[in-house]
């Protein structure tokens, strides 16, 4: 039986960076962008692992992954402490790199007589700040445990899709999988042992996403910032630490019912700032900043890891007001003329 799931990326409204050192973030899954895992299983003992989008594959026996689990056996959530080591994870480092976390997952929970898995993306950009190694890496679990078992268990799949994170970026929050796992509207999570999740409710905000199609890597500005934080201890913890306070503002206005949206488009503006001072920002993503002011939309954050990416603009003015249908239409122009690709959404 063919077995396909899907899994949507994600956006950051406030935390990035700090979340992975403890501090609160808020974030919301985003529904119309998803990627897609198509598993069919087969009986000749080999596995086939295509990026259909990048045109990259994979093939060999089942026996490279040292796949040893026996049909329908279920896989269990990894332990916590569970480190990715052995011949699958030799095997799966030695593919190319977009290819090494699903190889991993392959490994881990494929069935013992061979798949073949198939991802494909569903508008989701890749590597652009929304989300899109976790939500291959969910849409696979996912695909994974159910040829395996018969059934979704989304707390199996996203524990996998951590530990495929951990694969391919080193020290991730969890906060990418778990939204793309569990979806859901707007939430505030925190790192800690488990994420915690909490869902806001919130009035409608119109955003655009801007993708500056600056490719740049999650790992290396995770570890950028790490290491800032590890020269610079005592400054850079007061970095996160007013990040942590803008997410808390923004979760206890939500609560008591008072989001007002120029208060939002402040947090939207001090939060960027703050990762402007970790490091985090780009020419291109600055670039997006002005051309949104200067349509009279002020607030404009870098979203996801920076570097380039993805920002986002509140398409509202420094009052508050809704910025007009055709004054968008004409920031969007003048985006795209500069290379950028807009997705325009509602949270
Ligand atoms: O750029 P993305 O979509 O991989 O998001 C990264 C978000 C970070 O906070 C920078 C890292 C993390 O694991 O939370």
């Amino acid at each position: 039986m063919t077995i396909i799931a899907s899994a949507p990326g994600k956006v950051i409204l406030f935390g990035e960076h700090a979340v992975v050192h403890g501090s609160h973030a808020v974030a919301a899954a985003l529904s119309s962008l998803r990627v897609f895992a198509r598993l069919e299983p087969r009986s000749d003992n080999r596995v086939r692992i295509e990026l259909l989008d990048l045109g990259v594959w994979w093939e060999d026996e089942t026996s490279a992954l040292g796949i040893t689990r026996a049909r329908g056996e279920a896989p269990e959530p990894p332990p916590s402490s569970k480190k990715p080591n052995g011949r699958a994870l030799e095997l799966a480092r030695r593919l190319e790199a977009p290819l090494v976390a699903v190889a991993y997952l392959c490994a881990e929970l494929c069935d013992a007589e061979g798949a073949t898995l198939a991802v494909k993306s569903g508008g989701l950009p890749a590597g652009a700040g929304l989300g899109s190694s976790a939500a291959v890496a969910v849409a696979c679990a996912a695909a994974l445990c159910v040829g395996a078992t018969g059934a979704l268990r989304k707390d199996v799949a996203n524990a996998w899709a951590f530990a495929a994170e951990v694969v391919q970026h080193g020290r991730p929050s969890g906060l990418d999988n778990a939204l793309s796992c569990y979806g859901g509207g707007v939430v505030a999570v925190r790192r800690g042992a488990g994420l915690e999740r909490n869902t806001l409710e919130i009035p409608p905000l119109k955003l655009l996403i801007t993708n500056t199609r600056v490719a740049r890597s999650t790992k290396e500005l995770v570890a950028k910032v790490a290491a800032e934080f590890e020269a610079a201890p005592g400054p850079v913890r007061r970095l996160f630490d007013a990040i942590d306070t803008i997410a808390l503002d923004f979760a206890s206005a939500c609560r008591e019912n008072r989001v007002a949206t120029p208060f939002v488009a402040r947090l939207v503006r001090l939060n960027h700032a703050l990762l402007r001072a970790l490091g985090a920002s780009h020419p291109a993503l600055e670039a997006v900043a002005d051309m949104a002011t200067e349509a009279g939309a002020p607030a404009t954050k870098l979203t996801g890891a920076g570097g380039g990416g993805c920002a986002i603009t509140l398409l509202h003015d420094a009052e508050g007001i809704e910025i007009a249908d055709d004054k968008v239409r004409r920031l969007v122009q003048k985006l795209r003329r500069r290379g950028f690709d807009c997705y325009q959404t509602d949270l």
